[in-house]
């Protein structure tokens, strides 16, 4: 099997890449930034380096919200060929903290109380009626640089002001004490592979590694593993990160980011991130191109009028095939039973029967 990582080339990308390796039969790393999307002539498509992609089984697209629109366009035009983790919608969804919460809303997800507004005035009127310290944060900034945190009311109107002239959307945001501590956990096929608590530098409210957190690996209860990979799941995401945040109210989703980091969660818990990312999505590759066959071969059944379901047994009629003395049967026998080239098989044949089995399947 074939896979390419699309990425900006960072370490983390780096070791996914080579974990990929062990599994899948060739990984190209492909420069996002050498990729293209051409879109309303016979020839669209997605380039790489001026010239149409080539096929793969598997592509994971990663790079930060500057390339979500690019990466998004990839997906929508490659989704049915290949197995891709990530949904289209999720690029834009998941780089831009209102959508995400807003998808969070619909199915439930407890976040932090979270204001917008269209004017600077009803922003105001948002900051008189507030508790204090308030959160004031850019929907698309990332590693806590576009985090702001105001302790009145006089603190949070000045940081409006500049923020209005920088004519920035932006979202307020009620602040959780959680003593500078939250959780990142990493949702892989639907399971929480590992999680730590960062801790904010002293003085610091902002607990990302990149503002000089540090890491502790940490075990997540049932109820904070339960909302995270229900996270997950409904922004349309196999792997991903997700920050949480405990507050008293319970744990509270405060975003999730599709590119997540290797190095500092690594490094806490002391497992192969890499390796569980690289494995989830080569059986995920492989239960793909399961699925792709065997709709392909209920399509061929339904139009020669054959109905299907996907313990049946389907019957084809049909003339032999014999090359010398030799046996060859039909493609679609091949597509129904999905055997592979040199798979062992048991024959059980006497006069006028032939029956063919997998080998090794119990039964
Ligand atoms: N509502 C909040 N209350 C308390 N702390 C917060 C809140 N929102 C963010 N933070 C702190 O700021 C950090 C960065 O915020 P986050 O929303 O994850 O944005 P980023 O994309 O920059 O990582 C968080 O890890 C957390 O420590
Ligand atoms: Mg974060």
């Amino acid at each position: 099997m074939k896979a390419a990582l699309i990425s900006l080339g960072s370490t983390s990308s780096k070791w996914t890449a080579e974990a990929m390796r062990k599994y899948f039969d060739q990984v190209d790393e492909l420069d996002i930034r050498e990729i293209e999307v051409s879109l309303g002539s016979k020839n669209y498509g997605v380039f790489y380096k001026g010239e149409h992609l080539e096929e793969y089984d598997c592509i994971f697209g990663k790079g930060s919200f500057r390339y979500s629109a690019l990466l998004r366009s990839i997906t929508s035009i490659l989704y049915d060929k290949c197995y891709m983790p990530i949904e289209q919608d999720s690029f834009s969804v998941v780089h831009d903290k209102l959508l995400t919460h807003l998808v969070l809303q619909k199915h439930d997800i407890p976040m932090p109380t979270t204001y917008l507004s269209a004017t600077v005035n009803a922003a105001k009127a948002i900051l008189k009626k507030v508790n204090y310290p308030i959160i004031m944060k850019f929907p698309q900034g990332t590693q806590g640089k576009g985090v702001m945190v105001a302790d009145s009311y006089a603190g949070a109107s000045s940081v409006l002001d500049a923020l209005q002239s920088l004519k920035q959307p932006f979202i307020i945001q009620e602040y959780i004490e959680t003593d500078g501590v939250d959780i990142r956990a990493i949702v892989v096929k639907g399971k929480v592979i590992a999680a730590m608590e960062r801790k904010a530098e002293t003085g610091e409210k902002r607990s990302n590694i990149h503002q000089g957190g540090s890491g502790e690996k940490v075990e997540l209860d049932t109820q904070t593993k339960k909302i995270t990979i229900e996270t997950a799941k409904v922004l349309g995401a196999d792997i991903c990160a997700v920050d949480i945040l405990s507050s008293h109210k319970g744990p509270l989703i405060i975003e999730a980011n599709l590119s997540p980091g290797l190095q500092g969660i690594t490094k806490a818990t002391n497992m192969d991130i890499a390796d569980k990312i690289a494995k989830a999505l080569y059986l995920k590759t492989k239960e793909f191109i399961e699925n792709k066959k065997s709709t392909k071969a209920n399509q061929i059944l339904e139009e020669v009028g054959i109905k299907t379901s996907k313990d049946e047994v389907k019957q084809v009629i049909t003339n032999l095939d014999l090359r010398g003395n030799r046996l060859l049967l039909p493609e679609i026998i091949t597509n129904i039973t999905q055997f592979g080239e040199k798979e062992e098989v048991v024959l059980k044949a006497k006069k006028d029967h032939l029956y063919i089995k997998t080998f090794n399947i119990e039964k």
